[in-house]
């Protein structure tokens, strides 16, 4: 049995008056049946890991460099990261590969870089509308996937693998459980073909995830628990959304 896993991905928001409020509704909910996780702007790493010091809740980033220092403007490397407590970072976002042009390769550097530092990568995967009615889906996550299991080799069962349709993020769609298992299935097995361990990877499912649709998508055999984006910036829904995994 996977244990389930639910990461609140904060992208640009937070203030430090709304990040105390969400933090410690979500600390009062606790405990979770699920291991739960929020990754946060930079500027709010530390306060974060004060706010969630003693807790269960985990905390991390949604992006670092390749690169482990050096004259890089306005990069953040994981050793940074892991001086803030970080247990994971997000990479390969969509929105980073959308507006910030991230290649497959660039991602898998990243996903490297962070597991050398002890940070699991949370790797997110994904196809847009027109690549899913052009029948692409599996192609494109397989590639994407593809490129960072080349990357880690030993080390691909210590990644998380995020399934994000990019027609389904921010956007109220959301894919159906089975559209969303079907992918999943793919991903499992082409990890399976790289590691051994795959059948205890964690592999979550992002988009459009809110509490009342938590519980069928987290019901697939496939899926171990959510990425989420905007519901997790309202600490009843996040925590409902937590409560739905475990
Ligand atoms: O990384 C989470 C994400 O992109 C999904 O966002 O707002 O559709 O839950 P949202």
């Amino acid at each position: 049995m996977r244990r389930k896993l639910v990461v609140g991905n904060w992208k640009m928001h937070g203030s430090h008056k709304a990040n105390a409020e969400l933090l410690s509704g979500i600390c009062e909910a606790r405990p979770f049946g699920a291991d739960v996780a929020v990754c946060v702007p930079f500027p709010y790493l530390s306060e974060s890991a004060v706010a969630l010091a003693g807790s269960d809740i985990r905390w991390g980033a949604q992006d670092c460099s390749a690169h482990e220092q050096g004259a890089y403007t306005g990069e953040v490397s994981v050793s940074m990261l892991a001086e803030f407590g970080c247990r994971y970072v997000i990479v390969g976002h969509s929105e980073r590969r959308a507006y910030h042009g991230e290649s497959d390769q660039l991602v898998a550097d990243k996903a490297k870089a962070a597991l050398a530092r002890g940070i699991t990568p949370i790797v997110c995967v994904g196809e847009t509308l027109a690549q899913r009615e052009a029948g692409e889906t599996e192609t494109v996550v397989k590639r994407q996937l593809s490129a960072v299991i080349h990357a880690l080799t030993h080390c691909v069962g210590e990644m998380v693998v995020a399934y994000e349709p990019v027609w389904a993020i921010g956007t109220g769609l959301t894919a159906t459980p089975e559209q969303a298992q079907a992918v999943h299935a793919v991903l499992r097995a082409q990890l399976k073909a790289a590691t051994p361990k795959a059948d205890g990877m964690t592999i979550l499912y992002g988009g459009s995830v809110k509490p009342d649709n938590a519980v069928t998508l987290f019901g697939q055999p496939d899926i171990d628990g959510g990425l989420i984006g905007g519901a997790a910036l309202k600490a009843a829904d996040f925590v409902a959304i937590c409560r739905a995994a475990g």
